[in-house]
């Protein structure tokens, strides 16, 4: 079993890009669970599939086969073996995602992969749930979080650097609609994980959310703590 770093938290805290940076910094693979979901949600609208057919959608999860490759720095999805990196970032996957998450038969499913991944592997794996259900007993936890205008904010960027023009209010409700169901879902909701080190990045920049994190875990682990060696 391998090192884990955990970063939860809700859209737009700014989880993905830090995340990308303390695994290239630290040596780790990193995995971007909301991918996973997001995999299941496109692949739910390509099937047509209601999404309400907790079954159904369940069964289609178990059958795909999503992963992830770096590629040049860049970090690509795959879903039964095509590139949809880009495609799980529209609005349609993002209106879906949370419902689509919410049912327990697919967390069991993706849950399982994750926790599979972390057998030889240390990771820095970013999501919801992932220090309070996945690796509820991950040596390093973070729980990022920040103001919902900067979120909405961060999140127009992406959607802008996707080729998607959605005002910031459409993405304010949007983020505001997601936050609510991710939170209050029965399974695995989210929350600040027990013992996580919580960072509000509302008013930090990306490489001190990056060096808050990195730092943290030198320290905590001792193996890179050069005043120990
Ligand atoms: O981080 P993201 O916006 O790509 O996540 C998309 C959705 O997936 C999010 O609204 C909730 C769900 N999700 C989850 O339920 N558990 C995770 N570990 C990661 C994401």
């Amino acid at each position: 079993m391998g090192d884990v770093v955990s970063i939860d938290g809700p859209a737009g805290a700014g989880k993905s890009s830090t995340a990308k940076e303390v695994a290239k910094e630290l040596g780790f693979l990193y995995i971007d669970t909301g991918a996973m979901y997001r995999s299941v949600t496109l692949a739910a609208i390509r099937n047509n599939i209601d999404i309400n057919k907790d079954d159904e959608i369940t069964q289609l999860a178990s059958d795909l086969d999503i992963g992830f490759k770096r590629i040049d720095g860049e970090y690509h999805t795959y879903l039964n073996g095509e590139d949809v990196s880009k495609e799980i970032r529209s609005s349609q996957v993002a209106d879906l995602v949370s419902p689509v998450s919410a049912i327990q038969g697919v967390r069991n499913v993706l849950v399982e992969q994750q926790r599979q991944m972390a057998e030889d592997n240390n990771l820095v794996m970013e999501g919801r749930d992932i220090g309070t259900n996945v690796f509820p007993d991950a040596k390093y936890k973070f729980y990022l979080t920040a103001d919902v205008a900067v979120r909405a904010r961060r999140r127009m960027q992406d959607y802008q650097q996707n080729g998607q023009d959605l005002t910031e209010e459409d993405i304010i409700e949007e983020i505001k609609k997601r936050d609510k169901i991710d939170s209050s879902r029965k399974f695995a909701p989210l929350k600040k994980p027990r013992g996580a080190y919580v960072i509000d990045t509302t008013n930090l920049d990306f490489n001190e959310q990056v060096k808050i994190i990195v730092n943290r875990v030198k320290d905590k682990s001792g193996k890179f703590n050069l005043k120990q060696i």
